[in-house]
């Protein structure tokens, strides 16, 4: 079982918006899928219960309790914990820091939101976590080229040595349509651009994950 802590010190960069749509593009991959909602607002637990049909577990939990649901997960033969987080409070930030083998720091391209990552990747590095930066509500390129605010938040990052996702998830309304019914903008009819780049961020992050464990067992 691998596990992902989704972060940021800041609301509404989008931690929720990512850790559902991971966890649902590994569910439609058929990967048995475990959400745990570590935030007291339980947005993302909001979105899967109103799901109709087939889809990840969920369990509304708190950061304290994640090693012990990890043991049951493994047990259960869980493939993927997607664990979803508060903004704020440092203790479930942590733990789902601790818990993860992946840390996926969810940034907007923004003064504010760089700022917090700042502290976000202390505590990352402090617990020598493996962390990768999703850029999150960017401005799509105008005319093939990124506008200013995305170059300017590629720069810091690469000054504060954050590796960023090559696939960067854009403004868009469907992320937004998709969650009244529980879904991916990956299962939008007509199908919406938004599901290319979720569907290629599940690609990059499960090779991550995956790939890695695939190498390590045949060499
Ligand atoms: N790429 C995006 N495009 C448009 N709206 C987005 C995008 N990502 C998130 N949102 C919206 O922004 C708001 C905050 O997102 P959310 O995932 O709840 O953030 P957090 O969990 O970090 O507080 C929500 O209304 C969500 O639908
Ligand atoms: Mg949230």
């Amino acid at each position: 079982m691998r596990t992902i802590a989704v972060i940021a010190r800041k609301g509404g960069s989008g931690k929720s918006t990512v850790a559902v749509h991971l966890a649902l593009a590994a569910h439609m991959r058929g990967r048995k899928v475990l959400l745990a909602d570590t935030d007291a607002q339980r947005s993302a637990s909001q979105v899967l219960k109103g799901r109709r049909g087939a889809g990840p577990e969920l369990a509304e939990t708190s950061g304290a309790k994640l090693f012990t649901l990890q043991l049951a997960s493994i047990r259960a033969d869980v493939d993927l914990m997607v664990v979803d987080t508060p903004a704020v409070v440092e203790d479930e930030i942590s733990h789902a820091i601790v818990a993860a083998d992946l840390c996926l720091l969810v940034i907007r391209p923004t003064f504010l939101d760089l700022a917090a990552a700042i502290q976000t990747s202390e505590i990352v590095r402090r617990l020598r976590k493996p962390a990768l930066v999703v850029l999150n509500q960017a401005p799509s390129p105008r005319a093939g080229v990124e506008t200013p605010s995305v170059k300017r938040a590629l720069e810091a990052l690469k000054l504060l040595r954050l590796p960023v996702i090559p696939t960067i998830l854009r403004a868009r309304i469907s992320y937004q349509a998709a969650f009244e019914t529980g879904r991916s903008v990956e299962e939008l009819d007509p199908p919406a651009e938004a599901g290319r780049e979720a569907a290629d961020l599940w690609a990059f992050v499960e090779g991550f994950l995956f790939g890695r464990a695939v190498t390590e067992r045949t060499g």
